[in-house]
């Protein structure tokens, strides 16, 4: 099979040419990194199940009328979607207080907070993704005031629809992160949601122990992170009891 043509190889993620225009295959690695890559590992299969979760997420979104990039699963690392140009943004949601915002504000971690609150952060790893207002994103032109208005809109339905379906096999959904990008359908430019929705982006935590489910458990060193992602999986329904997400791959070139 001819081997497809990288176009970028991020921390958990490669994205290699699709085999139609306007399509791109994403990869996803067992590599796992936190603190901006300071800390780092191979978790061996990270990477399928957060393929598995991200189909699985993006693919409810999409049937609610949230648009994704996710067009399909083509085997077990990989999957096809919609190339889009990424508004240089993280959004972040939180339902509770957690992780840089509970440093930044000293609220003590796992207190609700009054509202879904959205945050953006500038997405520069030579500067650690710092937090920016939406002044800075207005005055840099990262975003026109309409995007942010859409983009939103897009964040707190993703977190309406996430939030339902976590709590639903009893977790928590603490936190999360997305990212957006831009399409055009003819005339018309859109955002959708891009990247990837997993464990990785998000904060887990077990409703009645409140055990933690997410990338946290590596950042932390609190177990196998493998385990917390399967348990995930496994009460999804995403993964079949017998632990097996195994099938037949499909190739494309
Ligand atoms: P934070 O509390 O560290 O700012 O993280 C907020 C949420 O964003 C949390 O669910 C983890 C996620 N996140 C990422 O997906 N990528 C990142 O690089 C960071 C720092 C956080
Ligand atoms: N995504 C960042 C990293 O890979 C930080 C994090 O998720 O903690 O280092």
């Amino acid at each position: 099979m001819a081997r497809r043509n990288k176009i970028y190889e991020g921390k958990a993620k490669i994205l290699y040419e699709g085999p139609e225009p306007g399509t791109i295959v994403q990869y996803f690695k067992d590599d796992a990194t936190a603190f901006n890559a300071v800390k780092k590992d191979v978790i061996e299969g990270k990477g399928v199940l957060n393929n598995r979760l991200s189909e699985f997420f993006m693919t409810g979104l999409n049937g609610i009328g949230v648009p994704t990039h996710f067009l399909k699963r083509l085997n077990m690392r990989e999957q096809l979607v919609r190339a889009c140009e990424i508004v240089p943004l993280e959004v972040i949601v939180r339902n509770y207080a957690a992780g840089s915002m509970s440093k930044r504000l000293g609220i003590e971690e796992g207190t609700m907070l009054p509202r879904p609150i959205v945050e953006y952060c500038y997405k520069d790893d030579a500067l650690g993704d710092p937090l920016v207002s939406e002044e800075h994103i207005a005055a840099f032109g990262w975003a026109s005031q309409q995007e942010m208005e859409d983009i939103l809109s897009l964040a707190l339905r993703v977190n309406d629809y996430m939030s339902g379906l976590m709590y639903g096999v009893g977790i928590r959904l603490v936190d999360f992160k997305i990212e957006i990008g831009r399409v055009f359908d003819g005339d018309f430019q859109r955002l959708i949601v891009a990247d990837e929705i997993s464990p990785d982006s998000c904060r887990l935590w077990d409703i009645e122990s409140g055990k933690k489910m997410d990338k946290d458990v590596f950042r932390h060193d609190l177990g196998d992170l493998a385990d917390a992602y399967t348990e995930v999986a496994t009460r999804l329904g995403v993964m079949p009891k017998n632990g097996n997400l195994g099938d037949k791959p499909t190739l494309v070139n």
